[in-house]
């Protein structure tokens, strides 16, 4: 494999020695491309030594070569950029290109790994934790670095991690072979989507709810998927309690009215190019809501349970269906929950449901108490309106709620008018 070794101007600069030496041990032709900064620390011709091929810093160097098209789009497979110092992270995520190695970053067509080693207070500062999470949103791979002895005295998460560690997740890197996101995979650029996530609660009394085992994972995964894709995204998140997707607007509601209120709110707005309502909105909520706690007993001997009287809430999905035919109608996905039942498999319940429900997609899955609720795989089935019932869905998985969240994007994206 051929690969670009870059090193940034760090202390640890020296470790990215025993680094370069794994990887031509291992047989791999390495080009070590260092910062200006990174030769105060090693010099090139330590590089040039343990690598065997001459090092540049500069894009003035040999430019009748033009070496910083050459390097990343023509010749690596792989770059790797051990240590990633809290500047070189800075300019990678906002493309600056004032050396040969930033350079190589921006017309590098192969998986980029970038192994950060800094103090931690570089490392925690939001500036580097914003830049960390564009890069990787973007599809590059950033290591987490390790903990222990920094450069002084001090300890704390940004050593570099051992060359070994990092090596291994160079090859699994390559291997995944993917590479940092083009503008044309940037297929919902300029959407604004909508995705509700997570499981409505409908209050009893002050402390009590009727709720659902909803996790909001596969909602999330749908919302970082579509803002990887460039969309802007606004997550219309019901009681869960996962990290904010980087780049997602996160609206928190807790009922199925709160829920049909924001996303009405947002669709009526009128830019908005999809809804996914991968939410469990609950059908019924309680008839009263009392406002102080339900106590056990009633009265001096009166021991019976109460009845708890339910009413509809209102079906959201449906609600945006009757919208159709106006110009702001977006295009609506809805999920069916499912365990099949004695009218039916889980197919034929989801076509009567897509049928029933009038949206253009439906993502069906199977749900029980150890399927799909709170857990990371699922196997979905994508059934689109007006196609065949004699002809067989799409079907993903068992696989990663993400790679859910892409393929239902893969059918959305050129969908949309
Ligand atoms: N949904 C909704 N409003 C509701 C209930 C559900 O918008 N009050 C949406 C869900 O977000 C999902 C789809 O409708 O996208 C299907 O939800 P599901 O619970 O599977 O279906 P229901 O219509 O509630 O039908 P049933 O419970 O009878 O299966």
């Amino acid at each position: 494999m051929r690969i670009v070794l870059g090193v940034a101007g760090g202390i640890a600069a020296y470790k990215a020695c025993s680094v370069l030496r794994l990887l031509t041990e291992a047989g791999h032709q390495v080009t070590v491309v260092p910062t200006a900064a990174a030769l105060h620390f090693v010099g090139a011709a330590t590089w040039e030594a343990l690598s065997g091929r001459p090092v540049s810093a500069d894009v003035w160097d040999d430019v009748p070569a033009v070496p910083h098209v050459r390097l990343g789009r023509d010749w690596a497979d792989l770059v790797l950029v051990a240590p990633a110092t809290a500047d070189l992270l800075a300019r990678a995520a906002h493309g600056l290109a004032d050396d040969l190695l930033t350079n190589t970053l921006l017309t590098a067509r192969c998986p980029v790994l970038l192994a950060p080693a800094m103090h931690t207070e570089m490392w925690t500062h939001p500036a580097t934790v914003a830049n960390v999470a564009l890069l990787r949103e973007r599809g590059t791979h950033v290591l987490d670095p390790a903990s222990g002895r920094l450069t002084g005295q001090d300890t704390g998460p940004g050593r570099l991690p051992d060359p070994e560690d990092i090596v291994e997740a160079a090859m699994a890197a390559a291997a995944a072979g993917t590479p940092t996101r083009q503008i044309e995979d940037l297929d919902l650029a300029g959407r604004h989507v909508v995705v509700s996530a997570g499981g409505t609660r409908e209050p009893l009394d002050p402390v009590r709810y009727l709720g659902n085992r909803s996790s909001g994972k596969q909602g999330y995964a749908l919302a970082a998927a579509a803002s990887r894709r460039g969309a802007r995204v606004s997550l219309v998140s019901a009681n869960v309690t996962l990290p904010v997707p980087p780049g997602c607007e996160v609206l928190p509601v807790g009922t199925a009215l709160e829920l049909e209120q924001q996303v009405g709110s947002l669709v009526s707005a009128g830019d908005v190019d999809a809804v996914v309502m991968a939410a469990a909105v609950a059908d019924f909520r309680p008839a009263t809501y009392a406002g102080s706690k339900i106590k056990k007993t009633h009265g001096e001997g009166d021991d019976s349970a109460p009845t708890i009287e339910l009413v509809r809430n209102p079906d959201v999905l449906a609600g945006l269906v009757a919208t159709r035919g106006t110009a702001a109608a977006p295009y609506l996905v809805g999920f069916a929950a499912e365990t099949g039942d004695a009218t039916g498999d889980l197919l034929t319940l989801a076509r009567a449901k897509l049928a029933r429900k009038g949206c253009d997609l439906l993502v069906a899955n199977e749900v029980g108490v150890d399927k799909t609720f709170g857990q990371d795989e699922s196997t979905v089935h994508v059934l689109r309106r007006g196609d065949s019932p004699d002809e067989d869905p799409l079907t993903v998985g068992p696989a990663s709620k993400d790679d859910v969240a892409e393929a239902v994007w893969d059918v959305v994206a050129p969908a949309l008018p």
